[in-house]
């Protein structure tokens, strides 16, 4: 039986996983959300101050580590590390951590495990070119870099971190560029991608437009 696969891709800010969030609970399926893992093995690789350029020092890293997912939160080695992986550290250096050839590959096995037996939404860089390239439904999400710092600005602010809206400009914009320009997976559109500029959307309105495509309404 083959189940309902959406896969959502896009740079960082551009709504991914508040929009794959949502419908997932319309739709009743389940959420995942990949960033989160890559997050998850950046946070225990600074924990275990390890060189991030290090093959070796990361395959340890990903090897001694337990990972568990719920709806709502994220476990490495039975710790909660829900908030942890949000750190602005983390955000710094993952892109980094997510170029590395073995911790990839852990972690596509790991996404294409949970998409086998029931219907999914997932969100990340490559679920359309790599995870999942034959999921029935693909949307790559994009916004203008200033629009999604601003996002970011926002959800930093509300969670008590200083930030400025030049430096999260930069900060996403070497971050889209590490991601895009990586050898192994890079962040890229799928031909059979549908494309979606949220710069002036709001989040229903993305959700209804995607569920559109999901239920029929529009091709
Ligand atoms: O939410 P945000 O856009 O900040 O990023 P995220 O989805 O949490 O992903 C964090 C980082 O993980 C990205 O910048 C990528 O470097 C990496 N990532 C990846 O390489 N492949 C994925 N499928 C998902 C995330
Ligand atoms: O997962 P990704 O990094 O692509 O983005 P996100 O974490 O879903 O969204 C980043 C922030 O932008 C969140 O605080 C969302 O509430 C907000 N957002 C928005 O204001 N308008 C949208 N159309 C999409 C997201």
């Amino acid at each position: 039986m083959a189940y309902l696969q959406i896969a959502i891709d896009g740079p960082a800010g551009s709504g991914k996983s508040t929009v794959a969030k949502e419908i997932s609970k319309r739709l009743g399926i389940t959420y995942l959300d990949t960033g989160a893992m890559y997050r998850a093995v950046t946070l225990e690789a600074l924990n275990h101050k390890v060189d991030l350029h290090n093959p070796e020092a990361l395959k340890k890293i990903v090897n001694q580590m337990d990972l568990n997912m719920t709806v709502s939160k994220l476990y490495v080695n039975n710790i909660d590390v829900t908030d942890a992986i949000r750190t602005p550290e983390v955000t710094r250096n993952v892109s980094v951590v997510s170029m590395d050839a073995y911790v990839r590959s852990e972690m596509v096995k790991m996404q294409q495990k949970i998409a086998l037996g029931q219907a999914v939404i997932m969100d990340g860089r490559d679920i359309g070119t790599v995870v999942l390239p034959n999921a029935t439904y693909k949307f790559f999400l994009v916004a203008d870099p200033t629009e999604r710092a601003k996002r970011r600005l926002l959800e930093l602010k509300a969670k008590g971190f200083e930030a400025t809206l030049e430096a999260l400009v930069e900060e996403i914009i070497l971050r889209d560029e590490l991601d895009s320009n990586r050898e192994i997976s890079p962040l890229k559109k799928a031909e059979d991608a549908i494309e979606v500029d949220t710069t002036s959307y709001t989040i229903e309105e993305v959700v209804v437009l995607i569920l559109d495509y999901v239920k029929g309404v529009r091709k």
